[in-house]
């Protein structure tokens, strides 16, 4: 061997002991006693490359070495994974214990301080209060139906003989059907150019916290200044006006009840919040579900049945009634087989506020906790065949309650928006399956770490002529 060919490799070798030892010392840095087993990866990036890339083949592969509960250390924080079902209702019905929300500091530093994720105790019951009294059920029954009623039969009019990104359909529908709610009587480009920018909002979220110019974060942070300064804008306006609106941004402002009053910064950081939980959410399980009636014509055949028999006892120009609605029960199954079928949620995230005991294994303050639920979408004894997309099952009683149901979170912070996201979807459905049929082509499809058409998902439109002739 010549000197320079030792000389390569002592250097290798010392490289890979080095790499060895760095990868040791992570491990060293994090172990104490009672931690969850696991492992932690490189420093700083620990084992995100592999948590993002393999996604739920990661979660399967740690789980089958470390069992239901273990670390990891990813997106820049060290982390606990439970996959657990029953531990991950303990973790969600206990943040008095310790378990807050623990969202990216990107998502805070977008969505306000005073977002409703961010709160914890008291303010979060006042903001979680307000919320509910202009979203809840009886809300819905009594302003926001027709509402989104009214929206949805012009948004769905003329799509016969097009073809449509079906993605970008549903986004710019769940994006303005919020803002309906929201500042019902702007004009529409106020609203259109609320949308442009509300894009830079979602991916600054999502992305890591650098703040400097041409990052996603950057722009997100951008993006909230001006969106900010311009709900201020509305607000004043308002205030120097005596003339009422019937949208949301009225009750916030005039709310009497002093219970659930909030401050300019707050009632601006949930309406940011409000347009951003309701959007992929909405958008994608909507998109989702016009593929798999698509996919299952059977499927598609009932939910037809189910719109067309409302329809038959109404005149053309009625609206959909609360009534009517509750009626749309196999429409619902539709909607929560999608969420199940396609993981429109894999997981929350919980942070510890102090030491905090679980399953007998100590997690230590400052960590995340991900509750990862996507594995009990597909728990064979909740979901029986649960490769199947099969609504009907959600039409046995108990399921939608079920303790191990997560689909829309679970505890003091299931999804106040629940209900709405229903209506909205279901009247969509309800426009969409009654006016047309389509024809899917075969766009792909990312399933994870979110679900969405990298391409767009584009669909051939035309007029439903025979059952039209039926009804
Ligand atoms: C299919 C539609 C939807 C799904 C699957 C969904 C899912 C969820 C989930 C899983 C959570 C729990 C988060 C956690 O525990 O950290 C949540 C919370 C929340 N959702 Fe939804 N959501 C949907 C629609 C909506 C809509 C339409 C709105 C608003 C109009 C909304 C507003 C919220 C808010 C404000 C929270 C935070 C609640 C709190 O912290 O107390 N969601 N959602």
């Amino acid at each position: 061997m010549s000197i320079p060919e030792i000389v390569y490799y002592v250097l290798a070798l010392a490289l890979c002991v080095f790499f060895a030892l760095l990868k040791k010392w992570n491990e060293v840095r994090y172990s104490r006693k009672g931690i969850p087993p696991g492992t932690m990866g490189w420093p700083i990036f620990g084992e995100t490359a592999g948590f993002l890339k393999q996604g739920p083949d990661f979660m399967k592969s740690k789980r089958a070495r470390y069992g239901n509960l273990f670390k990891s250390h990813a997106l820049g924080s060290p982390v606990i994974i439970s996959m657990d079902p029953e531990l991950n209702r303990y973790i969600l019905k206990n943040e008095a214990k310790g378990l807050v929300p623990g969202y990216p500091v990107s998502m805070r530093n977008i969505l306000g301080n005073s977002n409703i994720a961010e709160v914890h105790g008291a303010l979060h019951k006042r903001i979680r209060g307000s919320i509910l009294s202009f979203i809840g059920p009886a809300a819905i029954r009594d302003h926001l139906l027709p509402e989104v009623n009214k929206f949805m039969r012009s948004f769905l009019d003329n799509w016969a003989g097009k073809t449509v990104d079906i993605q970008d359909k549903t986004k710019q529908m769940a994006f303005f059907v919020s803002m309906k709610l929201i500042v019902e009587n702007e004009p529409s480009p106020f609203h259109e150019a609320f949308k442009a920018t509300f894009d830079n909002i979602v991916s600054g979220t999502f992305s890591l916290p650098i703040k400097i110019p041409g990052t996603n974060y950057f722009r997100g942070l951008q993006t909230r200044k001006k969106v900010v300064a311009t709900l201020k804008e509305v607000l004043a306006k308002r205030r120097s006006s005596s003339a009422t609106h019937a949208d949301i941004l009225d009750q916030l402002m005039r709310s009497e009840d002093f219970k659930y009053k909030l401050n300019d910064e707050e009632i601006i950081d949930q309406i940011i919040t409000f347009l951003y939980s309701g959007y992929e959410t909405v958008s994608t399980t909507t998109m989702m579900a016009v593929k798999y009636l698509h996919d299952y014509p059977r499927v598609l055949e009932k939910v037809r049945e189910e719109h067309f028999a409302i329809q038959q006892r109404k005149r053309p120009e009625d609206l959909v009634s609360w009534d009517d609605y509750k009626d749309m029960v196999y429409t619902r199954a539709v909607i929560f087989e999608t969420l199940r079928f396609a993981n429109i949620v894999n997981g929350v995230l919980r942070k510890t506020t102090e030491d905090v005991e679980l399953n007998g294994f100590t997690i230590p303050q400052g960590w995340r906790v991900y509750v990862y639920t996507r594995e009990t979408n597909y728990d064979p004894i909740l979901y029986p065949e649960p490769l199947n997309f099969n609504p009907s099952r959600w039409l046995e009683k108990g399921l939608e309650s079920h303790n191990h149901n997560m689909l829309f979170g679970a505890g003091g912070r299931l999804c106040p928006g629940k209900e709405l996201g229903s209506v909205i979807i279901s009247i969509f459905l309800r426009y969409f399956v009654t006016k047309y049929r389509w024809e899917a082509d075969g766009n792909e499809l990312l399933k994870f770490p979110r679900v969405e058409a990298p391409n767009g998902l584009h669909i051939r439109v035309a007029e439903y002529t025979i059952t039209r002739k039926e009804s």
